[in-house]
């Protein structure tokens, strides 16, 4: 009976361990030194109006490889990008997460919010992870943040998930270059009644190989996070 009740005991502390650990703060370096820390936000009535509006400025930065008439095509004759994309947002994102259905990740330099994207977990199959939205502001792109944030998905919030999708506006050139570059692949295969007219977005696939390589060498800049002032032992590591 002790054993049994003992037993009990060990498998329930696994449990709260992990799902302690899945919400605690994560913290990368990037290239430039500065120290880049990702939350989640776990209470679903946060206000998340300031994510949004960094959302839609990133949104507005990122058509700029777009033509007239292609943006006449995807946003209509007022080529309102902004519009579009609070509503897009409202209901993809922020209605799901205060339903509790999306989990909202963000992520902060010196306690500036910089950057945020949205999941779901268990998409289409177990260990699929979907990205709903991933926004870094454009005063910080191209530091590595977006990459990171991705990064930080099997690193650190979802290490068992085996293969992240997500939808991708086909005129969004800036977008596909940078989910290339991290290894996401053309999934044609996913069915993309999910997400409306398959002609103006597509479904792109990081897995095997291409997922592992993502963070090749975790925790190799562990000693240079550590020194750091104010970092503790106890955190998280990993560099890209
Ligand atoms: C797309 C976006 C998230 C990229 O974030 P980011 O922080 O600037 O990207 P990173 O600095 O992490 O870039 C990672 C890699 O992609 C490459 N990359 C990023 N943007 C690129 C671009 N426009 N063209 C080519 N390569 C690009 C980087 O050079 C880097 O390569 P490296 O690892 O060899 O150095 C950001 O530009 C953004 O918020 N765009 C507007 C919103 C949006 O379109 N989101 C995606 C759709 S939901």
């Amino acid at each position: 009976m002790l054993r049994r009740v003992s037993f009990a005991f060990f498998v329930i502390s696994i449990i709260v361990h992990s799902v302690c650990y899945a919400v605690q703060p994560y913290k990368v370096l990037l290239k430039n030194g500065e120290i880049l820390t990702l939350e989640m936000v776990e209470d679903a009535k946060t206000d998340v109006g300031p994510d949004v509006r960094l959302g839609l400025e990133a949104f507005e930065g990122a058509f700029r490889g777009a033509s007239v008439s292609e943006l006449e095509t995807h946003f209509g004759s007022d080529r309102d990008i902004r519009g579009y994309y609070q509503k897009l947002i409202d209901e993809d994102d922020v209605v799901p997460f205060q339903k509790g259905e999306m989990i909202w990740i963000r992520a902060f330099l010196n306690h500036k919010l910089v950057a945020w994207m949205t999941l779901r977990t268990e998409f289409r199959g177990p260990h699929i992870v979907y990205v709903s939205t991933l926004v870094v502001d454009p005063d910080y792109q191209k530091l590595g943040i977006g990459k990171r944030l991705i990064a930080s998905i099997k690193a650190h919030w979802f290490p068992e998930s085996e293969e992240f999708d997500l939808v991708v506006r086909r005129i969004n050139y800036d977008a596909l270059s940078f989910y290339e570059r991290l290894g996401f692949l053309p999934a044609p295969d996913i069915r993309s009644d999910y997400v409306g007219d398959p002609t103006r977005c597509m479904f792109m696939r990081l897995a095997g190989p291409n997922l592992q390589n993502l963070n090749p060498s975790h925790g190799q800049n562990e000693r240079a996070l550590l020194a750091k002032p104010g970092v503790e032992a106890r955190q998280d590591f990993a560099s890209l």
